[in-house]
């Protein structure tokens, strides 16, 4: 059996950086009309039902999305079943995602900038401890992954 797809994006917090890249996520479906299970989750525990960053969720505003609604979470092993696609910010969090990965995982895990032609191997820098200017870097390489994930799902290669 085929499975929907369906889209885990993740960093270290899940405050920053993949509250934006789901907000990015959310925005590219809703405008190809798409029908997607998105989420996203922190390898770490630290910001745990926490709201994203102000920083995020006013770049994400000043974009059209209203992310104010997110809680952190922690990825866990359901994850691994529950979703097609894993998408890691960095590759820090790709060596956390793997260390956790059940035998059972059925996910296809990857750094999320290897969606996107001529950035492959590249990671998203933690805007974390920079000034909100950041933010608006880290929008636009989520965004041009989500745009990325969108033409593949468009052009039938998921
Ligand atoms: P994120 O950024 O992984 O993009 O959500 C961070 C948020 C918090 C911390 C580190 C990175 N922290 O150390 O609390």
């Amino acid at each position: 059996m085929t499975q929907t797809p369906a889209f885990l994006f993740v960093c270290l917090g899940n405050i920053c950086r993949s509250p934006l890249a789901e907000g990015a996520m959310r925005l590219a479906a809703q405008k190809a009309g798409l029908a997607l299970a998105i989420d996203s989750c922190g390898t770490a525990a630290y910001h745990v039902g926490e709201p994203p960053d102000p920083r995020s969720i006013a770049t994400a505003a000043d974009n059209g999305i209203d992310i104010s609604g997110l809680r952190g979470r922690q990825l866990a092993s359901a994850d691994f079943s529950r979703f097609t696609h894993i998408f890691a910010m960095d590759h820090q969090n790709l060596r956390n995602i793997e260390n956790v990965r059940p035998s059972s995982s059925t996910a296809r895990v990857s750094l999320l900038l290897d969606v996107v032609e001529g950035r492959e191997g590249a990671s998203i820098a933690d805007p974390y401890y920079d000034g909100e200017e950041r933010f608006g870097d880290t929008w636009e390489d989520v965004t041009s992954a989500a745009d990325a994930i969108v033409a593949r799902l468009i052009d039938g290669q998921w």
